[in-house]
């Protein structure tokens, strides 16, 4: 694939970059009023995931509307949990909501053993496929899935939670159900990650957003022990492992084999630069609450975190998501000041 901008693909493998890519998790969605038109069209967020041209239209708005040096596809991390067998509500103004969860030997029978992720997830397919046709070359499209502890948490747990304490319970009172359901979401996320590559996708992020809610020898076996099985399983393009809060594990993520380490914004990039040596890049990590300071402060901000920097192998993004209530002229001047900074290396 020749790209007109390929510069997150140099920074994710550590080549030659003449400036920091940058693009901001969430940059699909609800901070565009682009978006929300294309979502007031239709029934709810589930019925966007689902239309491939309409995924597409929105995956590619931020790239024409903000500049941003790579797109992610337009899907949710929840289309998993779903081709398993565990069908997702998502309720306006609450989040997402599972009928069916998984807490006992006996909830298992509601997954399926086996199933054609080109069957069940062929509208993600088709949307990567419409995306890069829409895109033609201009950046790289980046495909994703939830790790399989996040997405474990919200099996078990059937929407969201401030202590995921039903998903940390079974870790002691059934490790090995827990092991089991595990096992289950590492080979439906591989296969279906392949499948996004085979499609398309020109980079991958798995997205452990509950990551930080585990003690590290706990993260190691339910966590990590997974995450390595994906990442030996995918080396076809640049992988970036982002588990949100996990900042004791980050000398165990910088084994993994993987490219990039996306970091939230309470981790520190000198200190983690430290651990980690020059052989990863690291993505992030601005505060997504910066965002919502006047456009001066943003650029201070901004600047102040590349300034950190001690290499050239960064891709700036925020430290999470982008909040839905951001003004879109604060992303755009966030993603100037990075494409106005000068190299010191
Ligand atoms: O980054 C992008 O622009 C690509 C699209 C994307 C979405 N979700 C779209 C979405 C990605 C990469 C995700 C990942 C995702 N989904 C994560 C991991 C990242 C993170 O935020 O920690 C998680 C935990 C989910 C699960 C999820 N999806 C929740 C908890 C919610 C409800 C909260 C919310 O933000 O409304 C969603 C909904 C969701 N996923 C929306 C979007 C644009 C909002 C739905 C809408 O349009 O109303």
């Amino acid at each position: 694939m020749q790209f007109k901008n390929d510069l997150i693909l140099r920074a994710a493998k550590g080549e030659d970059i003449e400036r920091y890519p940058v693009w901001l998790m969430r940059q699909a969605g609800r901070i565009l009023p682009e978006y929300r038109a294309v979502r007031a069209k239709l029934s709810g967020f589930k019925e966007l995931v689902e239309t491939p041209e309409r995924a597409a239209e929105v995956t590619v708005q931020p790239v024409d509307l903000l500049g941003v040096d790579a797109a992610i596809i337009f899907s949710d991390i929840l289309v998993v949990p779903e081709a398993m067998g565990l069908e997702y509500q998502m309720l306006e103004a609450k989040g997402p909501w599972f009928e069916k969860t998984i807490r006992s030997v006996d909830d298992m029978k509601n997954i399926d053993v086996t199933i054609d992720v080109e069957d069940r997830l062929g509208y993600v397919l088709e949307a990567i496929r419409l995306t890069n046709k829409e895109l033609d070359g201009r950046v790289p499209l980046i495909g994703f899935a939830g790790a399989p502890w996040t997405i474990f948490c919200y099996m078990v747990e059937g929407k969201g939670s401030k202590t995921f304490s039903e998903s940390r319970k079974i870790l002691y009172t059934n490790p090995t159900l827990a092991h089991e359901l595990l096992s289950r979401i590492t080979d439906v996320t591989i296969q279906y990650l392949k499948a996004q590559v085979k499609a398309g996708a020109h980079m991958l992020q798995i997205f452990d957003s509950w990551a930080g809610i585990l003690g590290t020898e706990q993260y190691a076996e339910f966590g990590m022990k997974y995450l390595e099985k994906i990442a030996n399983e995918l080396n076809e393009v640049p992988l970036t492992i982002f588990s949100k809060g996990a900042i004791t594990s980050v000398p165990a993520i910088a084994k993994l084999n993987c490219n990039t380490i996306g970091l939230d914004w309470n981790m520190d990039i000198v200190e983690t630069r430290k651990i980690i040596g020059e052989s990863r890049t690291i993505q992030g990590n601005l505060d997504p609450c910066v965002l919502y300071a006047a456009h001066s402060e943003v650029e201070k901000q901004t600047i102040r975190l590349m300034d950190s920097f001690t290499s050239k192998r960064h891709i700036v993004n925020l430290g999470h998501g982008v909040y839905p209530d951001v003004d879109p002229e604060k992303v755009k001047t966030f993603i100037k000041t990075v494409k106005d900074y000068e190299l010191r290396f």
